[in-house]
């Protein structure tokens, strides 16, 4: 169990924000009738989500720094730590009554993802991590896939949708994968299918078009369950390049040849 005095405010955090998240997907399901529609009601439920994590966090470390999704920077007197989070990862599915969204919370120490908590409240499943201490789902520990053989290996990414370029690469991306793998899943919270690499429950997962609260918890979780995390030319800068591949040793070169090959 990872009971460290961080994570413990990290998940705390999450759990308070969660309760509202629960009740508002609940709700979502009637908001389709509704004169102003679901999308406005789900924004606000993000918003109220935020607002929670934002209050906890500050309360228990006050001079931390934030980057929000919805409230953006938020400057610290300590310069060296920064929240980075995504009140409601996953909006897509949360707005068609999916139960595959989650709170992703990072702290980000000194430039690098220090410790992170990914929470899936309808599965009541709480990933963290923290550096050197491991990746734990509920208390146990975690570990990436074993798996070393490509046919074998099941993949999940992000597809680019309306609003969003890079339409075509993708489609290659995809031909080259498909090609040669189990599978390539699309399950729409870049933060749970970080979680997932992490869990062991895919080989890998790429994505382009990403911001740091999509990324920067699950890339603890990744690296702490031992595997390896870079953005999509082999860089070690997924913010700056807004891209990632996240696999286990072994599918983390293959892949990242794979995408290659497909060209940008
Ligand atoms: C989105 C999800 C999705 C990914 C998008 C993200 P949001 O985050 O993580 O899986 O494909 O690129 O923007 O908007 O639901 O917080
Ligand atoms: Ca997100
Ligand atoms: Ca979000």
């Amino acid at each position: 169990m990872l009971r460290t005095p961080l994570v413990n405010v990290m998940t705390a955090a999450a759990q308070k924000a969660a309760r509202g998240l629960i009740r508002d997907f609940g709700e979502v399901e009637h908001l389709q009738v509704s004169k102003k529609g679901p999308a406005d009601f789900v924004s606000l439920a993000d918003k109220r989500a935020e607002q929670v994590l934002f209050e906890e966090l500050q309360k228990a470390r006050p001079k931390y720094g934030f980057l929000m999704e919805e409230r953006g920077e938020v400057a610290g007197s300590d310069t060296s730590n920064r929240w980075i989070v995504d009140p409601l990862d996953g909006t897509t599915n949360f707005l068609h009554g999916i139960p595959q969204f989650a709170i992703s919370i990072a702290l980000e120490r000194d430039g690098q993802a220090f410790a992170g908590v990914i929470y899936n409240p309808i599965s009541d499943e709480m990933f963290a991590a923290e550096k050197g201490q491991g990746a734990f789902l509920n208390g146990r520990r975690l570990r990436v896939s074993a798996r070393r053989d490509i046919g074998s290996a099941l993949f999940s990414t992000g597809i680019p949708f309306q609003g969003r370029d890079g339409h075509d690469p993708f489609l290659t991306q995809l031909r080259e994968v498909m090609a040669v793998s189990a599978g390539v899943r699309r399950y729409g919270a870049a933060a749970l299918d970080l979680a997932w690499v992490a869990a062991g429950r895919y080989e890998g997962f790429w994505e382009r078009g990403l911001s740091p609260w999509d990324m920067a918890a699950g890339m603890i979780l990744v690296t702490e369950a031992g595997g390896f995390v870079s953005d999509m030319d082999g860089g070690r800068d997924p913010f700056t390049s807004r891209s990632i591949v996240a696999a286990n040793a072994d599918m983390h070169p293959v892949l990242l040849d794979l995408l290659a090959k497909a060209g940008k």
